[in-house]
């Protein structure tokens, strides 16, 4: 990404998590809500991590779900909200402020999130990052006329495109689907590495 684009974004993100409340609502990802028990029953251990945590919405509900959080960020303003809330609800997470364009994973997951984020680049480094039998869960902004033109193209996935990535790596697709006429079009999936 271009490096205004990458400032124009971060300073998007500090500058709205500053304001009260919670940006991305206090609920976790609906998806993951839904798909709780079969992650449950095959992730091999309970080691997560949430890329782009943001206010860690879905950090909290894993770390609640019984699973040991690192959560990743570029937002210095979402993790601090996100380690107050953490607090409030009485669960630990790691919060960790990084840069997602360079960062390199040092320990390996059972179970990596990626929710409302899209960085190509990262999706190989995440799959490598989890432990064998590990699940992914990728819910994302899917291209479509629906689409608020304010969203940047590059940060969007296009159709069949998420699949045709997840194709690539050594394990199986679990469920997939692409909800176009929802008020905001996404992409899912659940991927369980070999
Ligand atoms: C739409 S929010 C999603 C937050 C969270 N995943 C959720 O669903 O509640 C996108 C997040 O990506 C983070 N982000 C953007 N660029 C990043 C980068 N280069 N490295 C790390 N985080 C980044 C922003 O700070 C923001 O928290």
């Amino acid at each position: 990404m271009p490096e205004d684009d990458r400032k124009d974004s971060l300073l998007k993100w500090d500058e709205r998590f500053r304001s009260e409340g919670c940006v991305l609502g206090t609920n976790p990802s609906a998806y993951l809500i839904e798909n709780m028990n079969t992650i449950i029953s095959l992730a091999p251990g309970r080691r997560a991590v949430d890329i782009a945590c943001g206010e860690g919405r879905n950090s909290i509900y894993l770390a609640k779900q019984g699973f040991q959080v690192v959560g990743l960020d570029i937002s210095e303003a979402g993790l601090a909200k996100g380690r107050q809330w953490m607090e409030q609800e009485g669960v630990q997470i790691d919060f960790r402020l990084v840069n997602l364009e360079t960062y390199q994973f040092t320990e390996s997951y059972d179970l990596v999130i990626n929710c409302n984020f899209l960085l190509r680049d990262l999706i190989p480094k995440s799959v490598a990052a989890l432990s064998p039998g590990g699940i992914m869960v990728f819910d994302t902004l899917l291209d479509s006329p629906y689409v608020p033109t304010t969203h940047k193209k590059e940060f969007l996935l296009q159709p069949g495109e998420l699949v045709r990535i997840f194709q690539g790596f050594p394990g199986a697709i679990l469920v997939q689907e692409e909800r176009l006429h929802d008020q905001m079009p996404t992409a899912k999936l659940i991927f369980r590495k070999k």
